[in-house]
């Protein structure tokens, strides 16, 4: 038997783990925070164009991660779909007691970069799963999940100094055998183009993705509210947006030290595809300031930057970005705090 919690059951979070149970050796359990009273009354109700509408019921709804400790059930896999947001809170903390090292594996189901450094550091020795995902989903009400589109979400060994061919010892055994089994059951959940990838290959991806997050999002708040096809379709906002894809894309290979895959879409093409689509769709930080929340800005636009710099890289059109964003989330909460 199978035993995985997952720490953070949001949209995400909850989306994945109705997959997984549905393998017959997997038991999937959750810590729910705000959505504890109706998942523990109800269950998750998942409404999916892939999948159809049913209900995930968790083998255990722990109102908080005590309750998983106390459960004495070993965790094999503990994932963490929290948003990231290391400004506000430690959520490796979250995982004290819940951890067993040499046994349980991380997951970490989270955009952005650097998200998995709190964890290596609190807990040395486990083994380290990142993921990263393009599904659209949604918490609509308190434990109801609206998946909208999109399955993919690429996993790889988080090995810290590995290239492909450098994984030799016994702890980046392990981790590639963890990644095997998680890849697995979430294919047999149905979940087909879960991706496998090194290490080396998955932090490519990330930053090819924040390449479109940390241009869209920052911009669609500091543009007062554009969606990405209005900010796209506006001449500067495009040559704008053209060129924060292209800062991250020519630093991401030189951080990493290894040239950008060729299959990637170019910024050119992601900017097309967005002209084309007048749905109105609104990136998650938009969401996110929109409903006064805190945004994922030091993943997605402050450690890029810092990561940068390390390798005595600037990224100029992000550190201007991430320089007035970061203003206006903290004026807006220093706004709230008074009222
Ligand atoms: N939604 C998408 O379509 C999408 C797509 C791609 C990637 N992502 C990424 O996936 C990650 C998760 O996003 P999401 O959209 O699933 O966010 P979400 O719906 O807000 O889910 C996060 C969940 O974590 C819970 N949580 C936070 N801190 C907790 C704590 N200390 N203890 C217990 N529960 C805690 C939240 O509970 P509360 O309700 O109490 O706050 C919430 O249920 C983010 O990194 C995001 O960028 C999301
Ligand atoms: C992760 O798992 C997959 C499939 O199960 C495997 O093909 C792949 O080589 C693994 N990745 C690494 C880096 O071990
Ligand atoms: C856009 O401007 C209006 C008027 O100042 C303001 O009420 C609204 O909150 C702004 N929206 C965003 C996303 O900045
Ligand atoms: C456009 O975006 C909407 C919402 O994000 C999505 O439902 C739709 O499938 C997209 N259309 C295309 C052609 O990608
Ligand atoms: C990043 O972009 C993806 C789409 O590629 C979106 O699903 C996700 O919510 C975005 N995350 C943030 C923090 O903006």
């Amino acid at each position: 038997m199978m035993n995985v919690l997952i720490v953070g059951a949001g949209a995400v979070g909850a989306f994945y783990a109705s997959r997984l149970a549905q393998v017959p050796n997997c038991q999937v359990s959750v810590v729910c925070r705000s959505n504890y009273k109706a998942v523990a009354a109800n269950g998750f109700k998942v409404d999916s164009p892939k999948y159809g509408s049913y209900t995930f019921t968790p083998h255990r709804t722990l109102a908080n991660p005590r309750e998983a400790s106390d459960s004495n059930i070993v965790w094999d896999y503990v994932v963490v779909s929290t948003k990231a947001l290391p400004d506000v809170s430690d959520d490796s903390e979250i995982l004290v007691g819940l951890v067993k090292e040499g046994h349980t594996a991380i997951v970490l189901i989270q955009n952005g970069l650097g998200v998995e450094e709190p964890y290596t550091k609190r807990f040395p020795a486990a083994t380290v799963l990142s993921a990263v995902t393009i599904v659209s989903a949604a918490q609509t009400e308190p434990g109801v999940i609206k998946h909208n589109r999109w399955t993919r979400i690429s996993i790889g060994p988080y090995l810290p100094g590995s290239t492909d061919t450098t994984i030799h010892n016994g702890d980046g055994k392990t981790a590639i055998e963890r990644n095997k089994t998680f890849i697995k059951a979430l294919q047999d959940g149905g979940v087909k183009d879960a991706e496998d990838y090194s290490h080396a290959k998955l932090q490519m991806v990330r930053w090819h993705k924040i390449a479109i997050n940390a241009s869209m999002n920052p911009s669609a708040v500091l543009s007062n509210g554009s969606t990405n096809n209005a900010m796209s379709a506006d001449p500067e906002l495009h040559r704008h947006l053209k060129g924060v894809m292209e800062e991250v894309l020519s630093v991401a290979p030189k951080v990493l030290g290894t040239p950008l895959p060729t299959d990637l879409a170019t910024p050119e093409q992601i900017l097309k595809s967005t002209m084309k689509n007048t749905s109105g769709s609104k990136p998650s930080m938009l969401l996110d300031w929109e409903q006064g929340k805190k945004m994922e800005l030091e993943v997605i636009l402050g450690n890029p930057i810092r990561i940068a710099r390390e390798k005595g890289l600037e990224m100029p059109r992000l550190q201007s970005l991430y320089a007035l964003l970061r203003m206006s989330q903290e004026n807006r909460d220093k706004a709230k705090s008074k009222l």
